[in-house]
């Protein structure tokens, strides 16, 4: 499926954790996915459990990667929402890469450096939408009749779209579709206003007079 090497299961662990092992045991390539409809131990961000119920897209993408680098997260947001948008739903984006319809979350993703790979994570509620407790959810089912196949489909030619663009493009298509710019937010128990990305995918907000440019998890919306 578009030049990517797919590997699917009905449920396992967590594709995320399969992605590791993958890496860790030399098999991995760039352009490898792993879906699973169901997984019994799935990971999200902060450590927290992401609840996996079958009927869901879950899914991790390996790709090379030397090095880190702070825009990937911003073009993996655009290519899910872009991906929604294409079945009709009108998704917005919440730093940096929750993707909340009407305010629910309805997918998130956990990108994870391993050796010379990067592994992104994707999650996208389709017929199942799990009660937690931080924040609201939904699911895709609400809105359209695509399958996971067609939406995986989808996500993975909206992957490459993204990656391969250049960054002035997928900031624009962020912040168009970004909740929350020139809200205020919590930063290091400070309340400062957030602005918007700069050119190198570094989070940037307003405190007083100074404008602060902020590297990776730091803000709470
Ligand atoms: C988040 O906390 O918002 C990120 C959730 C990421 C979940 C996906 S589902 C596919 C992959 N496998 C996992 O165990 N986690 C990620």
């Amino acid at each position: 499926m578009g030049g990517y090497k797919v590997f699917s299961f009905d449920k396992i662990p967590s594709t995320q954790d399969y992605a590791y092992d993958m890496i860790a045991n030399g098999t991995a390539r760039d352009h490898c996915a792993i879906v699973a409809l169901a997984q019994s131990a799935g990971r999200g961000r902060y450590r927290r459990k992401w609840v996996s119920h079958h009927g869901n897209l879950y899914a991790s993408f390996i790709f090379n990667s030397p090095e880190r680098d702070p825009r990937l997260s911003y073009a993996v947001a655009v290519a899910i929402a872009e991906t929604l948008s294409s079945f009709g739903i009108q998704p917005t984006i919440k730093w940096p890469n929750d993707i909340l319809i009407s305010g629910k979350k309805i997918s998130g993703v956990l990108i994870e450096y391993a050796g010379r790979f990067v592994i992104v994570g994707i999650g996208i509620n389709v017929h199942t939408n799990p009660t937690v407790a931080e924040y609201t959810t939904t699911r895709t089912d609400k809105y359209t009749r695509a399958d996971v196949v067609e939406i995986f489909s989808a996500l993975t030619k909206n992957l490459d779209k993204w990656m391969n663009a250049k960054f002035d493009s997928v900031r624009d298509m962020w912040m168009n579709l970004a909740v929350g710019i020139n809200g205020m937010v919590k930063y290091r128990g400070e309340m400062v206003e957030l602005i918007g990305i700069n050119d190198s995918g570094a989070l940037v907000v307003r405190r007083g007079s100074e404008y602060l440019w902020i590297h990776g998890d730091e803000i709470m919306m």
